[in-house]
């Protein structure tokens, strides 16, 4: 099977990598539209880092979290996966820091401890708990990355109040009071983060990093790495842009490449279309009155979220970012399926 290499993100491995290098502080906020490669950055990151740091990476992709347990399911590893018998706290410790792992996709609780520390409804318990494991492995030298994925997964979640808020109220504590470990919070959820950067409790505490596709001249790079000529590659930026995922599957269709080109524009004409007519008529109306902007732009300035707006950005037709104000198709396909759309229904 044909394995592609990683490519560039020298700018954003940058900018983490002198976040990584200072004393924890504000939580930072990865977000992007969807598939320009932010799960695959924060991978690359995780890869580059020297042994001090220990990460543990909280994968909520694809999982769909209803209750506390759930999340609790993600959040700890049971089975810890080391040689000894872990029973006491001060073993997680011993074991984390003996280790020569430094990456870990939850935190380690040993069976006897968890029903002390995961409580139905006290999610304060479990915190208390990872907030313990992250002051020792401090005192001892160590650096501790929290990284979440798809964070928004528990964006409805109630537990007394709000999961969500408890979580940020959290990481706030063990960023920016007791700089205890660096925290990444990654979302392809457009409207997540607007509710993020609007939400008083986060000022001043958080920081936005921004992964978009890539420009023009780092998708050129990447394809003529892979034999494709200029007319191979203006096909390409002007039916994908620098979507990473796409230029992927070009790499990987490059025998039949209008084709493929011409058929995913399609098959995404078909579903907005469709989803467009599963609206009564006088929504479709606006929304199409909002999509139409993009018959001779490709982004759009916003004041606030109406709800057509909101509509297309949760079925995924459009990206909002809310720090620079702008509002975009989530992909150069969309945008191509978007007025294709457009030319064939009026109302
Ligand atoms: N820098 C890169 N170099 C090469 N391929 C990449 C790069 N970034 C992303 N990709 C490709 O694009 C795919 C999607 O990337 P990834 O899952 O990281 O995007 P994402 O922004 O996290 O997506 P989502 O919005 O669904 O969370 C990857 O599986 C990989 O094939
Ligand atoms: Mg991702």
């Amino acid at each position: 099977m044909l394995e592609i290499e990683f490519h560039d993100r020298e700018k954003e491995i940058r900018e983490i990598m002198r976040i990584l290098n200072s004393r924890p502080d504000l939580i930072t906020f990865v977000y992007g539209p969807i598939n320009s490669g932010k799960s695959s950055l924060m991978d690359e990151v995780v890869k580059k880092l020297p042994d001090d740091y220990v990460v543990f990476f909280i994968d909520l992709r694809a999982h769909v979290v209803t209750s506390i347990d759930e999340f609790y399911d993600i959040l700890f590893s049971y089975e810890i996966g080391l040689k000894r018998k872990i029973t006491k706290f001060s073993d997680v410790i011993s074991s984390l820091l003996s280790s020569t792992v430094k990456f870990y996709s939850g935190f380690p609780l040993p069976e006897n401890l968890v029903s002390k520390v995961l409580k139905k409804d006290k999610p304060k318990n479990a915190f208390t708990y990872i907030f313990n494991i992250l002051h020792e492995l401090k005192s001892k030298g160590k650096i501790p990355i929290i990284i979440l994925d798809e964070l928004q997964v528990i964006g409805d979640l109630k537990i007394n109040g709000l999961l969500i808020y408890e979580l940020f109220n959290f990481f706030v504590t063990i960023s920016k009071r007791f700089h205890l470990a660096h925290v990444f919070a990654i979302t392809s959820d457009s409207l997540f983060i607007e509710k993020v950067f609007n939400e008083a409790m986060l000022h001043g505490r958080c920081r936005y990093l921004l992964v978009d596709d890539f420009d023009y001249n780092t998708t050129k790079e990447f394809l003529e790495k892979h034999g494709f000529n200029q007319d191979e590659i203006n096909l390409i930026w002007n039916y994908f842009g620098g979507k990473p995922v796409y230029l992927v599957e070009a790499i990987k269709n490059k025998d039949r490449l209008k084709d493929f080109c011409e058929k995913l524009v399609r098959l995404r004409r078909r579903q907005i279309k469709d989803s467009l007519y599963s609206l009564n008529v006088d929504f479709r109306k606006s929304v199409l009155k909002l999509l139409s902007n993009f018959k001779d732009r490709d982004f759009l300035t916003y004041d606030y979220l109406t709800e057509e707006l909101r509509w297309c950005i949760k079925n995924n037709i459009l990206f909002l970012d809310p720090l620079n104000d702008i509002v975009k198709p989530q992909s150069q396909l969309d945008l191509l399926a978007i007025r294709e759309v457009l030319k064939r229904i009026t109302s």
